[in-house]
């Protein structure tokens, strides 16, 4: 029996599917990743350009990359990979989506439970008193940056920065979903950020089997994880959904 068709007869048997989700996944999409040969650090220092105090010191400086990610993300739309997450989630299967990714492409995919660990790149909130706004596609064009209308401080997009902690909220519900897990899909992650990384592990600590979709290995592969499918998102997970149609 091919992989596919054994890991859709787990999928069967064992019932409560989690994906967590990294940045790979979106690459079809036409969002680069972070690391690797187009990543976008290698482009911009992330300890100059991703990190909450040089935010703080320099908020201009920044804008500067996070406008030119704002304007891929505004002009992407779910890719394969996404849509067939979706279709897992109709189909009964797919119970949460953990993501590390801000995009939100996986909710304009269909997915309803995404557990957003790192944020969403699509609202803005104040530095100073944490209102919270649409990033509508206009505030783009705005220099030097944004400021908040209530008090006049630098917005920045509700994303975790290197230096923030996880949201309270999304640090939870994750936990309550890798508890109840029984198969986690571990997509197009470099599983080198925490505590995000973590979360596999934990998974397969309570038992989970660990499938893997990613186009080079990982922390993971020779650790904790049971098939690894070597390939882009795109190309893999529609194999899987073809036995659980
Ligand atoms: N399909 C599957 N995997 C892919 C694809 C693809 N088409 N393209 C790239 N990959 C894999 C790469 O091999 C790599 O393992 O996706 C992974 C991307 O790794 P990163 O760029 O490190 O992204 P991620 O793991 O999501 O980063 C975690 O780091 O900078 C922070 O906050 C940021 O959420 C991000 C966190």
């Amino acid at each position: 029996m091919d992989k596919y068709k054994e890991i859709a007869q787990h999928i069967k048997e064992k019932g409560y599917v989690v994906a967590f989700t990294g940045a790979g996944i979106s690459v079809d999409s036409g969002i680069p990743a972070f690391r690797g040969g187009q990543g976008l650090w290698e482009k911009y220092d992330p300890m100059e350009y991703a990190h909450i105090s040089s935010f703080k010191r320099n908020p201009e400086k920044v804008w500067v990359m996070l406008r030119e990610m704002a304007e891929v993300i505004f002009n992407s739309s779910p890719s394969p990979a996404h849509l067939t997450l979706g279709e897992l989630e109709k189909k009964g299967f797919l119970k949460a989506v953990i993501t590390q990714n801000v995009d939100g492409l996986h909710q304009l995919a269909g997915n309803t439970n995404v557990i957003e660990y790192h944020g969403n790149h699509r609202w803005l909130v104040c530095i100073n008193c944490s209102k919270r706004v649409p990033f509508e596609p206009e505030v783009i064009k705005i220099t030097p940056y944004p400021r908040c209308e209530r008090c006049d401080e630098a917005l920045k997009p509700d994303v975790v920065f290197f230096g923030e902690g996880i949201p309270m909220r999304e640090m939870i519900r994750a936990h309550d979903e890798v508890s109840r897990c029984k198969v986690m899909f571990v997509i197009g992650t470099s599983g080198v950020v925490y505590p995000a990384a973590d979360i596999p592990y934990q998974a397969k600590s309570k038992g989970a089997l660990i499938v893997e979709i990613n186009i080079d290995s990982t922390p993971f592969t020779h650790s904790i994880t049971d098939y690894f499918l070597q390939g882009t998102a795109s190309e893999i997970l529609p194999n899987i959904l073809k036995y659980l149609e």
